[in-house]
């Protein structure tokens, strides 16, 4: 079972690739999230997360879904993460995690895709987004070959700085970064519904027809970077970087 997480599309492409190639079920973990469905799940192959890295690491909401889900079935975990540049010590908390369910740890996988850190990164041109997925297309058949063997992943991580950016760091985004921001919706927008229709954490609600923000976000980006009017920003910070979205999976 491959449950997955996505913004902008990424990690449901990579989700998707392998759902196909694995002839193995997909199930969005936004959809869970957001609909507040059961965190059970029940899977006779290996179950495959595959998730955005968030500051280092899997999204908080994401590793606390691993911990408190029940994983039936299947004993043993894949955990995939889509990246920009690095994934730090990601997988050292992932295997954490699921060794403290009493389950097999299969390995760590950081694949690179194009960044969608709006916040305070300008978006890939299209170039550079086609050059990213020309790199990315044997490094992700490589591992469908792995996880079809039920090899173990060998983890990867060995970046500068990883164990600070994973620890104190991440710390830090969770806490403070989180909170501290301003979104603004400009007069382009016309009331579609796309953002509100999208936020995993249901932080958006309409109101007379204008989307009101509330103070729960996870910083997903989905809002952001679907809205077909490039309505939404976070104040003086994503004006000017772009935007990007997985051209499988644009929604304008
Ligand atoms: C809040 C946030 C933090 C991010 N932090 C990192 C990071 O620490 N390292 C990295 O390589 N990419 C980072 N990224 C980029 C995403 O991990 C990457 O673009 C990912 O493929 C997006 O997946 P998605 O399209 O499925 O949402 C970050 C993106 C966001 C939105």
């Amino acid at each position: 079972m491959i449950l997955y997480f996505s913004g902008t599309g990424n990690s449901k492409y990579v989700a998707n690739y392998l759902s196909d190639k694995l002839d193995d079920e997909m199930v969005s973990l936004n959809e869970v999230i957001k609909y507040n469905q059961k965190l059970d799940f029940t899977s006779i192959k290996p179950f495959i997360f595959v998730s955005p890295i968030y500051c280092w690491r899997y999204p908080k909401i994401i590793e606390d879904l691993i911990s408190h889900s029940n994983l039936l079935g299947s004993n043993e975990v894949y955990c995939i993460a889509t990246m920009g540049q690095d994934s730090g010590k990601a997988g050292k908390y992932l295997k954490k995690i699921v060794q403290s369910k009493g389950m097999i740890f299969k390995g760590f996988e950081g694949l690179l895709m194009p960044d969608n850190y709006v916040f305070s990164d300008k978006m890939a041109t299209s170039e550079e987004i086609k050059y990213i997925f020309e790199n990315l297309m044997p490094v992700l058949e490589d591992l469908r070959y792995q996880i079809s063997k039920n090899q173990f992943i060998k983890t990867r991580e060995k970046t500068h700085l990883a164990s600070l950016k994973s620890g104190l760091i991440n710390k830090q985004f969770n806490k403070y970064l989180l909170r501290n921001k301003v979104f603004t919706i400009s007069k382009d927008c016309i009331g579609c519904t796309q953002c509100e229709l999208l936020c995993p954490v249901n932080n958006i609600i309409m109101k007379d027809n204008h989307p009101v923000i509330g103070s729960n976000c996870i910083y997903c980006f989905s809002c952001i970077q679907h809205c077909p009017k490039e309505a939404i920003n976070i104040r003086g910070q994503t004006e000017n970087n772009g935007r990007y979205v997985c051209q499988e999976y644009k929604t304008k």
